[in-house]
């Protein structure tokens, strides 16, 4: 059902934030192109934004970004102003969320208007607010792909295809948003969870199914408790924070001859090898996935990471990555609302909110 009461004027220019260097700060530009969609995407009207640490990866270590000026910002939420040619089953005013593609700056979120494939796209639920389902995707999909493709865990009764009776997957970094998704779509897929977490975030992994949090201030005590519950046969492995994690997780995986051979995904640390962008690179997989997650979504069986909504809009992105990169956030999702930007009035008042 469309939000419109009447459809808004598409402006040619508005707000952008643009990289303009690599590892600057973002400069927020008022008059940017707004892109025109291809036959099979769609332009969408960005209301929320969430931020990811690959954010500001990919500036400081200038990964993924071919041009300059470029804009980034991948997990959103906003509303169809217009589809190509080929695009019947979005409409104007649909409400979406969407995870973009990272090789199109024409697609980075960070600015008022930006294009999606439409395969890419889903329609917001009832009872889903734009700042959750701008939440979910990046985490989502990473916690599926790696599941699905690496781990070769599919949804269904499969798992006992692993041999064991009790079919562990160790997650370090449980309350990491992808964490936090990965330990919801294991239990799905009828896995045993081990996550490793601060203390404070316990309550929130066993709410998400964890069936066993452990503190990840006491690394030793962690590898001891996982393979005493393991018996030593640890075969799957996720490690969403870095290499030094990565390594405590591979110690812990079984290596036992004639043992089925373990898998570790290891998300961070290696800037330049992402598992998300299997997501837009297969287009028959990924919207699969998307059908696939959004189901569960909308039956409450997934939830969205928690969020923390940062006022200000776009020009809040910069010091929200800061926080991010300190490492300040601990168990949610910052987002930002496109509408708060200082500049963006014209947008409040098109979808009614001045
Ligand atoms: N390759 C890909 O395709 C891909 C896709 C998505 C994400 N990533 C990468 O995966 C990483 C996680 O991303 P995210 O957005 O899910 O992260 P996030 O939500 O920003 O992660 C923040 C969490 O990290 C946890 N953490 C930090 N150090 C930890 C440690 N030593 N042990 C356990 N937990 C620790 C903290 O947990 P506590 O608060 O409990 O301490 C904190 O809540 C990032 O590096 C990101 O770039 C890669």
């Amino acid at each position: 059902m469309s939000i419109y009461t009447r459809k808004p004027r598409t402006p040619t220019l508005a707000i952008a934030l643009l990289i303009k260097a690599i590892d600057t700060d973002y400069t927020l530009e008022p008059y940017h192109p707004v892109p025109i969609p291809g036959p099979d995407e769609a332009l969408i009207r960005c209301v929320a934004v969430s931020l990811n640490p690959v954010d500001w990866q990919s500036k400081a270590y200038n990964f993924g970004i071919t041009s300059l000026p470029w804009v980034d910002g991948r997990d959103t939420s906003g509303v169809i102003e217009a589809v190509g040619d080929n695009v019947s089953n979005f409409h104007i005013g649909d409400a979406v969320f969407t995870l973009t593609d990272y090789t199109n700056s024409h697609a980075g979120s960070y600015q008022e208007f930006f294009i999606a494939a439409a395969s890419s796209i889903a329609r917001i639920f009832s009872g889903m607010s734009f700042e959750s389902a701008a939440a979910v995707l990046v985490a989502a999909i990473t916690a599926a792909i790696s599941l699905q493709r690496y781990m070769r865990i599919s949804p269904g009764p499969s798992c006992s295809a692993l041999g064991d009776e009790r079919h562990w997957l160790l997650i370090w970094g449980g309350a990491t948003s992808t964490g936090y998704m990965a330990i919801q779509l294991a239990k799905i897929y009828g896995l045993s969870v081990i996550a490793v977490a601060s203390p404070a975030n316990y309550e929130y992994l066993r709410q998400a199914g964890a069936d066993v949090v452990l503190d990840r201030n006491k690394p030793d005590e962690a590898l001891r408790r996982i393979r005493e519950i393991t018996r030593g046969k640890l075969r799957l492995a996720f490690d969403a924070v870095g290499p030094t994690t990565a390594r405590l997780c591979a110690s812990a995986l079984c290596k036992e001859p004639g043992q089925p051979l373990p898998v570790l995904v290891a998300l961070a640390g290696i800037p330049k090898d992402s598992r998300v962008k299997l997501f837009h690179n297969e287009p028959a997989f990924g919207s699969r996935l998307l059908q696939e997650l959004t189901a569960y979504l909308a039956v409450g069986r997934l939830k969205p990471p928690r969020i923390s909504v940062v006022s200000g809009g776009f020009e809040a992105v910069n010091l929200g990555l800061l926080r991010l990169r300190n490492k300040e956030i601990s168990g949610q999702k910052l987002v930002i609302r496109a509408y708060e930007t200082s500049h963006s009035r014209e947008l409040r008042h098109d979808l009614g909110w001045l």
